[in-house]
C-alpha cells in the first residue's frame, strides 16, 4: 500500500515501516560511533518501542553488546493498516541485533498485567537466567490495576487553580490561549495509580521473588522536571505528583535490594517530542522555543543522545552524581540558567505571527512525523511498501 501520514490531533494513526526503520538504524548508528560503554549485559526494558525506551533499547544493545528483551504496548500490522510505530521500530531493532549476533527478544502486551509480567519472568528464566538492569520506560494514558481491576485514568490538570497559558497547534501554528480547570482529588489518586511508581516496584518485586536479579542489579525510570513556565500543567499539576511518587519509589526499591545489592535510579531528562509529550497542553510551544535556544547553542540532543549521555556519563562511571533529591540529571543543558531566560524572552513574544521566525516549529513537525516514520528525505513515500512486517521473535 501506499503509506501517508495521517494525524487526528496530536497523534499520527498510520506509520511508515521503512521509515521507522530508518529511524531505528540512525540511532544505531549514532551509538556505534562512540566508545563502547561498560555497562549492564542482560537487559529488561519496560516501554522499549519509542521515545526514551527505544533509545535505552538501542544504547544497551549497541553501546554494550547487551542481551535485551523489550516489553511494550504496540497495534501489530492487518491487511491495509498499518502497524503503530513501535511495532516498526521493534521489527527493526530486532533485525538489526540478529545481524550481529545480539539475543533481542520481544513481549507486546499489557505491562501493568500479571500476565505479562509472568510471561517476561517465564523468558528470562529460559533464556538470560538472570538480568542486571531494568529500565522503567513506560509512558500511558490508563491502568488496569492487576489486583483490583480497575481502571485509572491519568489526566494532565493544574491543582488548586486554574491554569491559563499559550499553547499551539503545532499542524497550523497557530497559538491560542488555553484555559485548564483544576482537577479534583480523585485525579491525584487516578494520575498517581497510572504513571506513578506502584508498577515499577511491582516489576522489581517479581522478579526478584524469582530470584532473577543478579547482584549489582540497576534499574532506571524517568522523569520530567522542566521550567516554571510549564509547571502549574506539569511539575506542579497531577503527571508532577505521580513523578513525585515515582521519584520516592526508587528509594523504596533500593531498600528492597540491599540482598543483591541493587540500586535504583530515577533520570530526570530533558523534554522532547514523543508521543506521550505531543499529548500534553503547552508542552509543544515550550519545546519548539526550546528547540530553537538549544540548537542556536549548540546543545540540542534527542533521546538517543540523551540516553547515551546518561549510560556514559552518570550511570556507568563509578560515583553516579546526583542532585540533593538522589536524582540523575540529563536535564542539566535544558535547564541551564541562559537557556531559560532565552526560552523565557521568546514566550513572550511568541504569537501565531512570530513563531516560525522565533521558534522552531519546523523542528517540531519534522521530529513528530518522524517518530512515525514519515519525513525521512531517504525514504520514498510515494513506493508501494509492504505494510505486513514482522517482529521475529514475536509469533502471529
Ligand atoms: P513514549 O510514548 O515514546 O513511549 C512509551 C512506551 O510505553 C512505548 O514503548 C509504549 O508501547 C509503552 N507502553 C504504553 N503503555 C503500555 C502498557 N500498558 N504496557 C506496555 N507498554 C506500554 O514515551 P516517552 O516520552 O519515551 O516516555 C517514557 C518515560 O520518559 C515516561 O516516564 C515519561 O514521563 C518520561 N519522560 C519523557 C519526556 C519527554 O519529553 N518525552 C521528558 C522526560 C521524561
Amino acid at each position: 500500500m501506499i503509506i501517508e501520514p495521517k494525524t487526528r490531533g496530536f497523534i499520527c494513526i498510520t506509520s511508515h515501516p521503512d521509515g521507522c526503520a530508518k529511524s531505528v538504524s540512525n540511532q544505531i548508528e549514532y551509538i556505534k560511533s562512540k566508545d563502547k560503554i561498560n555497562g549492564a549485559k542482560k537487559v529488561l526494558v519496560i516501554g522499549a518501542s519509542t521515545g526514551f525506551g527505544l533509545a535505552s533499547r538501542i544504547t544497551s544493545a549497541f553501546g554494550s553488546n547487551a542481551a535485551t528483551i523489550g516489553v511494550f504496548f504496540e497495534k501489530p500490522p492487518s491487511e491495509g493498516r498499518t502497524a503503530s510505530s513501535g511495532w516498526y521500530n521493534t521489527a527493526a531493532f530486532e533485525k538489526e541485533a540478529n545481524k550481529e549476533g545480539l539475543y533481542a527478544k520481544s513481549i507486546n502486551g499489557d505491562a501493568f498485567s500479571h500476565a505479562i509480567k509472568d510471561e517476561t519472568i517465564a523468558l528470562i528464566k529460559e533464556d538470560l537466567g538472570q538480568i542486571d538492569m531494568l529500565v522503567y520506560s513506560l509512558a500511558s494514558p490508563v491502568r488496569t490495576h492487576p489486583d483490583t481491576g480497575i481502571r485509572y485514568k491519568s489526566t494532565l490538570k493544574p491543582i488548586g487553580k486554574k491554569y491559563t497559558n499559550k499553547t499551539v497547534d503545532f499542524h497550523t501554528g497557530e497559538i491560542k490561549e488555553i484555559s485548564i480547570e483544576p482537577c479534583t482529588e480523585e485525579d491525584i489518586a487516578n494520575t498517581i495509580a497510572v504513571m506513578g511508581g506502584e508498577d515499577w516496584q511491582m516489576w522489581v518485586d517479581a522478579l526478584k521473588n524469582e530470584n532473577l536479579l543478579s547482584s549489582n542489579f540497576k534499574t532506571v525510570a524517568y522523569s520530567y522536571i522542566g521550567p516554571k513556565l510549564t509547571e502549574p500543567v506539569y511539575r506542579k499539576g497531577t503527571i508532577g505528583k505521580a513523578k513525585d511518587h515515582l521519584e520516592q519509589t526508587a528509594f523504596t526499591i533500593t531498600d528492597s535490594l540491599k540482598d543483591v545489592n541493587g540500586k535504583a535510579y530515577v533520570s530526570v531528562n530533558k523534554a522532547l517530542v514523543t508521543q506521550s509529550s505531543s499529548a500534553i497542553p503547552v508542552i509543544p510551544l515550550y519545546i519548539s522555543l526550546l528547540y530553537k535556544v538549544m540548537k542556536a547553542n549548540g546543545v540540542q540532543e534527542g533521546c538517543i543522545e540523551q540516553i547515551h549521555r546518561l549510560y556514559s556519563e552518570r550511570l556507568f562511571i563509578d560515583q553516579t552524581p546526583t542532585d540533593t533529591e538522589g536524582r540523575i540529571r540529563v536535564d542539566d543543558w535544558e535547564m541551564r540558567d541562559d537557556i531559560q531566560e532565552q526560552v523565557s524572552k521568546l514566550w513572550e513574544q511568541a504569537t501565531t505571527e512570530t513563531l516560525s521566525e522565533i521558534g522552531d516549529l519546523e523542528g517540531y513537525r519534522t521530529e513528530f512525523f518522524n517518530l512515525f516514520g514519515f519525513n525521512f528525505d531517504e525514504i520514498n513515500y510515494k513506493a508501494d511498501t509492504n505494510e505486513i512486517v514482522e517482529i521475529p521473535s514475536i509469533k502471529s
